[in-house]
Formats: C-alpha cells, sequence, structure tokens
C-alpha cells in the first residue's frame, strides 16, 4: 500500500493533477497494487485566505509518505517568491531531495520547433542539482530603497552537495544505457571557484565509470548546441540555477510544457513529482491544457515506486495519445478537452 501525497495547488494544477490520478487509478487496477491518497490544500488561494503557507505538522507529514504527487504553485495575486519559496523550495530543501531529473524526448507526433530534427535526436535528461547554488537564499538587502543600495545573493555549492549530484548522473547513465555520456555545464571561464569545484569532482567521479564517456559545456554554449545538436546529449549535470534555465529550453524542444515533467528525488528519502507548466491562470477552469506533462510525472512516480511495468506502460499509452489523437499540446488546440485527453489514456493503458 501506497502512501501518496497530492498537492493540486494553484491554478490548472488541479484540473491535471486529476487526469493524473484518473490514469493511476487505471493503471492500479490493471498492475495489482493498492495505493491510499492524501490531499493537501497547499496553494496561493490558501494562503491568501488564511495566511498559511506550508504548515510545519503538514511538512512532517509529508516526510512519512513515499511520494509526493504536485500540480501547480503560483498566484497571480501573491508577490513572486512566497510561494515558491514557502512550499517548492521548502519541501525541496527539507526533504533533501538534491536531485531534479528532467526527462527530454521528443515522442513520434509532437512537434518541435526545431528544424529538421525528429524523436532519434531529442532524448536526453537533465541532472539538476536541486537543494544549493543561488536556490539556498543566502544574502541579503544593505541600505534597502536607497541610492546607496546593495543587494547580496550568493551562490552556495558544497563538495557534497555537488558530489552527490555527479555520482548520481553518472549512475542514471549507465542505468539508462543509450549513449552513455555524461556532459557537465558550467560557467568554468567566469565562475572560476564554483564551477572549479564542479569540473573537479566531476573529473574525480568520472573515474568509477570508465565505461562511460564524459565531456563539458559552457551553460551559453549548451543552450546553443542544444537546439542545434540535441543528438549530442545523452545525460547533462549541472547545478540549480543553470538546470533551470537550460530546462525550459529543453522543454520547449521536446514539445512544450504539456509533455514536460520533472521529478525532485531524494534517493533515499521521499520524492516529488510535477508537471514542469505553472499554474496557468489564463487557463484555469477553461479544461484545455494538456494533462500529459501530470500524467507524464505521474509515470516517474510510477517508476520511484518500483512499479516500472505501470510506468512503461502509461508512457506508451502517452506515446500512442500524441501519435494517434491531439492535434497539437498548446492548450486549446488539442482536439480534446484536458478530461478527454486524460480518458485517452486511460483507453490505451486498459488495451482499448
Ligand atoms: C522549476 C520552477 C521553480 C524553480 C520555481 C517555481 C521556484 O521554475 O521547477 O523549474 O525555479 O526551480
Ligand atoms: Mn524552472
Amino acid at each position: 500500500m501506497y502512501k501518496i501525497a497530492v498537492i493540486p495547488g494553484d491554478g490548472t494544477g488541479p484540473e491535471v493533477v486529476a487526469e493524473g490520478l484518473k490514469v493511476l487509478k487505471a493503471i492500479s487496477e490493471k498492475f495489482n497494487f493498492k495505493y491510499q491518497l492524501v490531499h493537501y490544500d497547499l496553494s496561493g488561494e490558501r494562503y491568501l485566505k488564511t495566511g498559511e503557507i506550508l504548515p510545519d505538522p503538514v511538512l512532517e507529514e509529508l516526510k512519512k509518505m513515499d511520494v509526493i504527487y504536485l500540480g501547480a504553485i503560483g498566484h497571480p495575486d501573491v508577490k513572486p517568491g512566497i510561494l515558491e519559496k514557502g512550499i517548492l523550495l521548502r519541501t525541496r530543501f527539507e526533504l533533501d531531495q538534491y536531485i531534479n531529473l528532467r526527462p527530454v524526448r521528443l515522442y513520434p507526433g509532437v512537434e518541435t520547433p526545431l528544424k529538421d530534427k525528429g524523436p532519434e535526436d531529442i532524448d536526453f535528461i537533465v541532472v539538476r542539482e536541486n537543494t544549493e547554488g543561488a536556490y539556498l537564499g543566502a544574502g541579503g538587502f544593505h541600505k534597502k530603497g536607497t541610492p546607496d543600495e546593495i543587494a547580496v545573493q550568493e551562490a552556495i555549492h558544497t563538495r557534497k552537495g555537488v558530489e552527490r549530484c555527479i555520482r548520481y548522473a553518472f549512475q542514471y547513465c549507465r542505468k539508462r544505457n543509450k549513449k552513455k555520456k555524461v556532459t557537465l555545464c558550467g560557467k568554468t571561464n567566469v565562475l572560476t571557484y564554483a564551477f572549479d569545484l564542479w569540473e573537479r569532482t566531476f573529473k574525480e567521479v568520472a573515474k568509477e565509470f570508465e565505461d562511460i564517456e564524459t565531456d563539458y559545456a559552457h551553460v551559453d554554449a549548451i543552450c546553443m548546441w542544444m537546439v542545434k545538436n540535441p543528438e549530442w546529449f545523452d545525460v547533462i549535470v549541472t547545478d540549480n540555477m543553470f538546470g533551470d534555465i537550460i530546462t525550459d529550453l529543453a522543454a520547449m524542444i521536446q514539445g512544450g510544457l504539456g509533455i514536460a515533467a520533472g521529478g525532485n528525488i531524494n534517493p533515499e528519502g521521499v520524492s516529488m513529482f510535477e508537471p514542469m507548466g505553472g499554474s496557468a491562470p489564463k487557463y484555469t477552469g477553461k479544461g484545455v491544457v494538456s494533462p500529459l506533462a501530470a500524467i507524464a510525472a505521474c509515470q516517474m512516480m510510477l517508476e520511484n515506486l518500483g512499479e516500472e511495468k505501470a510506468a512503461k506502460r502509461v508512457e506508451e499509452a502517452i506515446m500512442k495519445v500524441v501519435r494517434i489523437d491531439v492535434k497539437s499540446l498548446t492548450a486549446g488546440k488539442m482536439g480534446y478537452s484536458t478530461s478527454g485527453v486524460g480518458d485517452l489514456v486511460v483507453k490505451y493503458i486498459l488495451g482499448k
């Protein structure tokens, strides 16, 4: 019996999570496993009503779950940073979800903005460090609001944090067993302390993995290569900030936020899975956004629970839907409603 925390969140989060849960129900019946859902109302809506963001007792409960399934956090009436730091980043940090895993795969039938690139060219994964760097929130203001104002925002990289992230990337690459290549993405030509640490650690860890080829790219260059030669990549490992930026670019080349999912992983603890898109306030309640990213997040969650066969089946169903049914992943252009797409995934899972 798996204990799954569900945080639908804001905007279109609840709509897409509902489809993910519909898929979860169907797949659990097909593969004979049981689970218990515990819903948590953590959202901008709740914050505006009660002032509560992420109460400590809830955080303690989350620590006892098997996994967490998240929709989207973000509200147009809440100042940027409050919910992001208070819910999403706090959970990542307190549960020590030190890996942010973002698969980038173009499925046949999905449109990519890259001319002359197809599914055989776009198949890699980004391993983003998820608990350190500029995201730690170290820094502050001095003389705020005056002409002499100073703002300091430090990026903190620890040997331990960098090493565990890099080792995870190599292990993942070995298990993935595709091109068997790990590319470090950094900025060794300017950030000569932080990425010196990353590069030295990368070279040391690489010695444990002689079967795996290594490569390096500066973050600016990788943005260029990802567009020009995405087929070069297999596993990309990078820090928190760069990982945030390059995975939005990567999501676009795999067909957009309607299909891109990610996992906040603590390999020794509780992980959290989410579609990459935000709360999309302008589409809320219209039933027009793609639930496939949330369903892909559910697929990653199943893998994490050890339900590999069920996960595979969900992926195959997603692949059928994008190949056969939906016209586009753009909101309002799918040819089906949000729940209609969820129904199609369920149909293929059941083998109809
Ligand atoms: C992401 C998001 C978050 C991040 C925001 C919402 C804090 O952009 O998951 O990539 O920057 O990590
Ligand atoms: Mn992001």
